[in-house]
């Protein structure tokens, strides 16, 4: 099928060529330059970890950030608590370039980090952030349903523009959520990001599918497997992505959710 629009097509994950995806073309257009949405989004989660870690005062911990694609800033937001972070990624193309910036990751995500080290949490890693990310961070791919399979397994974690940018059926995106959820322990600290009503998006010569959620659905997607989270719109508006209204982010602690039938 011709990704041209979303329009009335329904294009559900299995049928989007993930491996067109132009991680290039992804970082141009999102992340080559810090955009106010990524500041403020780096500011609150930022401040989610480290009061809860500075509460808790455990670790070192695992994390895992689920659809990585060509973002560092996630794995980046967790690198102080992680002794290990798992990248965890469809598309081989995306697990390629995030292969390729474990070594030594490009200069670009150095005004993310920036950000990041306002927080002494951070600043405390020292001048060489690339050194603690070289032997912390892994990429693995795989496809996020099959995170049924990991239950409990990571102690921390994250998930970008995900669940509701890989389809366009509103079950993936609850599904979604739910398996990114599953896979963390009880008490993890959590933040995910979501494009609010988006209609789909180009990568490179690429569409591809999103699925319209506002914050109700964000919400709703949470409430099995969250006591405690805030959903909070961005109040930065300009336009990174086109064809959507806002941006979304969730962050909060996973609940013990022992009664809740898995589906
Ligand atoms: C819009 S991009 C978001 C990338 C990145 N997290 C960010 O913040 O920019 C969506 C990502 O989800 C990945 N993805 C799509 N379906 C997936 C699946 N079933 N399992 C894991 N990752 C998937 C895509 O390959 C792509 O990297």
């Amino acid at each position: 099928m011709t990704q041209r629009s979303s329009g009335d097509v329904q294009l559900k994950n299995k049928d989007v060529r993930w491996a067109a995806f132009d991680p290039i073309a992804y970082v141009d257009h999102n992340y080559r330059d810090l955009q106010a949405e990524d500041a403020e989004i780096l500011h609150m989660i930022r401040d989610h970890f480290g009061d809860h870690f500075r509460k808790q005062g455990v670790g070192p911990v695992s994390g895992i950030d689920v659809g990585a694609g060509a973002n560092l800033y996630p794995a980046l937001a967790m690198m102080p608590w992680c002794d290990e972070i798992t990248l965890f990624e469809r598309s081989p193309a995306n697990v390629g370039y995030l292969t390729r910036q474990v070594d030594s990751y490009d200069r670009n995500w150095d005004q993310f980090w920036d950000v990041l080290c306002e927080s002494e949490a951070y600043n405390s890693l020292g001048a060489d952030p690339r050194e603690r990310f070289r032997k912390v961070v892994s990429v693995e791919q795989g496809d996020l349903f099959q995170l049924a399979a990991y239950k409990r397994q990571w102690s921390m974690g994250t998930m970008f523009f995900v669940a509701e940018s890989m389809t366009t059926s509103h079950q993936e995106f609850s599904l979604g959520v739910e398996r990114f959820m599953r896979a963390l322990a009880p008490g993890a600290p959590f933040a995910a990001a979501f494009m609010e009503h988006s209609k789909g998006y180009h990568t490179g010569e690429h569409f591809f599918p999103a699925c319209d959620v506002g914050e109700s659905e964000v919400r709703a997607s949470l409430e099995a497997f969250a006591d405690d989270f805030k959903v909070q719109r961005l109040e930065s508006a300009a336009e990174v992505r086109d064809g959507y209204s806002g941006m979304i982010v969730a962050c909060g602690w996973r609940n013990s959710d022992a009664l809740i039938p898995v589906s």
